[in-house]
C-alpha cells in the first residue's frame, strides 16, 4: 500500500492499511475458534471424566489446573505455522537441510510421556504448565493471558449456575473437527439441567 498510509512513516515504524487488516484478521481467528474450542474441550474432558469434574466441583480453586490441563490434554492448536530451518541439523535421527520446511506438532510434544507421565489421562490436579498449547519462543501466543482468563471465567460461572450439568448424547457420537491445525468439537450437546 501507499507510504502514506503508514502511521510511523518515516521513522520505520507503524504499519500500512494491508498489514493492519491482515493483523486484525490474524487476532480474530487466531483469538476466536482457539478459545471456542479450549472452552469446550475443557467442557467435554470434564463430562468424560466424572471423577474430575466431581473434583473440580468440591474444589473450584482448581479451575486454573483445569484449563492447563486440556490446552495440554486437547491442544486446541495441533500445529505451529510451518518454520524453515536456517542450517542443516539433525533431530532425533531426522536430518534436516537448510531451507526445509518443518511443521512442529505442539499437541505431540504435550503428551511427551518424557515431560508428563501418563500423559493420555485427564488430571487436572497435574502441573500441565510447560505444556506447548501456547506454542513456545518469539511467537508465543500473543493472546495466552485473555484466552486464560476468558476459559477460567467461562468455566467457573457455568459450573456454579449448572450443578447438573451432563451430556445430553451418547459422547462417543461425537464429532471432533478434521481440521490438521485446529483441534475442537464440531458441537457439544448438553443438558444444562
Ligand atoms: C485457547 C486459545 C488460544 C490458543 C490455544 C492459541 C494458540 C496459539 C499458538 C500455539 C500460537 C503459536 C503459533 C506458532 O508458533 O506458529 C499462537 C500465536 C498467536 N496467537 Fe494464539 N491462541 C489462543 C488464543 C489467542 C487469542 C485470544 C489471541 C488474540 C486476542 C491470539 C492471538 C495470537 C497471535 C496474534 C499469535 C501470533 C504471535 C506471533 O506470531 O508472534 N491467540 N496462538
Amino acid at each position: 500500500r501507499a507510504g502514506a498510509d503508514r502511521a510511523g512513516e518515516g521513522r520505520g515504524e507503524g504499519l500500512d492499511s494491508a498489514e493492519l487488516l491482515g493483523m486484525a484478521f490474524l487476532i480474530l481467528v487466531a483469538g476466536h475458534e482457539t478459545t471456542v474450542n479450549l472452552i469446550s474441550s475443557t467442557l467435554h474432558g470434564l463430562l468424560a471424566h466424572p471423577d474430575q469434574l466431581e473434583l473440580l466441583r468440591g474444589s473450584p480453586e482448581l479451575v486454573e489446573g483445569a484449563i492447563e490441563e486440556s490446552l495440554r490434554y486437547h491442544s486446541p492448536v495441533h500445529a505451529a505455522a510451518f518454520r524453515f530451518a536456517a542450517e542443516p541439523l539433525e533431530l532425533a535421527g531426522t536430518r534436516i537441510a537448510a531451507g526445509d520446511a518443518v511443521l512442529v506438532s505442539l499437541a505431540a510434544a504435550s503428551r511427551d510421556p518424557a515431560h508428563f507421565p501418563d500423559p493420555d489421562r485427564f488430571d487436572i490436579r497435574r502441573r500441565a504448565r510447560g505444556h506447548l498449547g501456547f506454542g513456545h519462543g518469539v511467537h508465543h501466543c500473543l493472546g495466552a493471558p485473555l484466552a486464560r482468563a476468558e476459559a477460567v471465567i467461562a468455566l467457573r460461572r457455568l459450573l456454579a449456575a449448572r450443578p447438573l450439568l451432563a451430556f445430553a448424547t451418547d459422547p462417543a457420537a461425537l464429532t471432533w473437527r478434521s481440521s490438521t491445525l485446529l483441534r475442537g468439537l464440531v458441537e457439544l450437546p448438553v443438558r444444562l439441567g
